[in-house]
């Protein structure tokens, strides 16, 4: 096949064919070298990645035939089933993501969901060639025991510096399950303390020794974290316990038996259906209330994602969120907002929940994805365990990535991407919606208005939709049962999401 090149020309909706610009060819790693080629005006993003391609470049079939031949030899020890594109991280660029056979496609799934701003960016680049980073790579700490000396000012200057208002803590993580995970646990020891009557209250024979055999002491009921049903949470045991997004995930693997309130799915355009979607925020509402007061496991937190994304995209209002939070706090139940996918800007506020304006915080925000790092932040102190050890583990968290995040976060105010991202996403929003005016069909239950570019719509053939957006080139994902989700990175311009539209009705057109 030969090679095609796609960008947008002043009509929104054509496409051109172009050359990628032949610098992009040239190792990405060279090409950051040179100082002048990413000095870099807040004012003028466009030349933030002035190395990138016009557009992207479909030169094969995806996989080619470099890439097959690839994919064939990993196979043989490494399970390529979920496979969607090798990469060639080292081409990749930006918004631009390269695979073996040197097709270059636009990426708006960006590692699902977790490339804050851009392949090879050279602010990161040239943190992670710094002797902080380097050292935080080769010596790596068990952090309970060890921290660096200056673990504090790392957190400071980092991960807490963007910490949601009333959060001033953090518990480091290693991944998005992990940071829920150790959230639960966290809320689990909570209530146990208040049950026993506060810290200082020591643990009874009993109880250490019934924690041996896996069991509580004669006497005391279990505990349990409530879900929201096609949420997601992760996939590590604890975690996978509040699952609820797809069968496959869950299959064979020992769950706990904890409550799960449906989750208020919303019908669209909402400017149509106004009362019945009240109406079924106010029954999700309603079940959540009745699960706390009579569910036979009671839980002691309920989690829950801003957007539930992987399960499809699912919106809920701000009153609806406001509402959890008078809800859980009147029952003693902790809120945990999972903010694994949604935190991090693409909202077009750093923390999704941001949106709610919420009488007071939740009790615990989870992180991971485009923060590179992971955990959770909390406020009230008595979410410290009693006792050391009790949530602990070897690594407990990366300082290598937290170094990472907290370069992200300076390149995210420097350049104010959060504001640019809400930006662009409206602008995304409103061109979207005329391809959906024009192609009904296939742009269904359009969603995340005023939500940046956390933007999603239906195709009744999402999969084959997703295989035909590589051949237009663009790379996207799918969620829930036909969800397309949009993930662009936080450096996604309305160039961009030009070159994004005109695949898009590429794909609409061609059906
Ligand atoms: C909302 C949410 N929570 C938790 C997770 C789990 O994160 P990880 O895959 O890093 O364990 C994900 C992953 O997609 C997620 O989207």
């Amino acid at each position: 096949m030969a090679a095609r090149a796609f960008r947008t020309s002043s009509s929104l909706l054509r496409t051109a064919a172009v050359s990628a610009p032949s610098s992009f060819s040239r190792p990405v790693l060279a090409i950051h070298q040179s100082r002048r080629r990413f000095a870099v005006s807040a004012s003028k993003m466009s030349s933030y990645y002035e190395w990138e391609p016009e557009g992207p470049t479909v030169k094969t079939e995806i996989p080619g035939p470099k890439s097959r031949a690839a994919i064939a030899e990993l196979d043989e020890v490494f399970d390529t089933r979920s496979l969607n594109m090798l990469t060639d991280y080292q081409k990749s660029s930006g918004n631009y993501i390269a695979d073996p056979d040197g097709n270059v496609l636009l990426d708006v799934y960006a590692q699902i969901a977790s490339i804050p701003i851009g392949y090879n960016n050279p602010a990161l680049l040239k943190a992670a060639r710094g002797d902080e980073m380097i050292n935080g790579l080769i010596n790596r700490p068990a952090l309970g025991n060890f921290p660096p000396a200056d673990w504090a000012n790392v957190l400071k200057t980092g991960i807490l510096k963007v910490a949601p208002k009333g959060l001033d803590q953090v518990f480091t993580a290693m991944a998005g399950s992990d940071a829920n995970e150790t959230a639960y646990k966290a809320a689990f020891m909570w209530r146990r303390q208040h049950e026993r009557g506060g810290a200082h209250v020591e643990f009874t024979e009993a109880e250490m020794a019934s924690a041996m055999d896996n069991q509580l002491p004669a006497g005391s009921s279990e505990l349990s974290i409530m879900s929201f049903k096609t949420g997601f949470h992760g996939r590590l045991f604890g975690s996978l316990s509040t699952t609820r997004s797809k069968p496959i995930h869950k299959l064979d693997i020992p769950a706990f038996d904890w409550p799960q309130a449906t989750f208020p799915l919303l019908k669209y355009p909402l400017e149509d259906y106004v009362e019945e979607n009240a109406a079924a925020e106010k029954a999700a509402l309603e079940e959540v209330e009745h699960l706390i007061l009579n569910y036979r496991v009671p839980p002691c937190a309920v989690i829950v994602e801003p957007i539930q994304s992987e399960g499809g995209d699912n919106h809920a209002s701000p009153a609806f969120f406001r509402s959890l939070r008078t809800l859980t706090r009147k029952h003693n139940v902790l809120l945990i907002v999972d903010e694994v996918q949604t935190g991090v800007g693409a909202t077009g506020k750093f923390w999704a929940h941001e949106h709610w304006d919420l009488p007071e915080p939740p009790d615990m925000v989870t992180f991971s994805k485009k923060a590179q790092t992971a955990g959770y932040y909390f406020g009230n102190p008595e979410l410290r365990p009693n006792k050391p050890y009790r949530q602990f583990n070897t690594w407990m968290g990366d300082p290598a990535r937290a170094l990472l995040f907290r370069s992200i976060i300076q390149e995210i105010e420097r350049l104010g991407l959060v504001e640019k991202t809400a930006k662009v996403g409206d602008y995304l929003y409103g061109k979207l919606e005329l391809l959906a005016k024009k192609y009904p069909g296939q742009f269904q239950n359009l969603r995340g208005k005023g939500m940046g570019t956390f933007i999603a719509f239906d195709n009744p053939r999402r999969d084959e939709f997703l295989v035909k957006a590589k051949t237009f080139g663009v790379n996207i994902g799918g969620s829930g049962k036909e969800a397309v989700r949009l993930r662009p990175m936080l450096i996604f311009e309305e160039k961009h999401a030009d070159i994004l539209l005109a695949a898009l009705e590429k794909i609409a057109a061609s059906w």
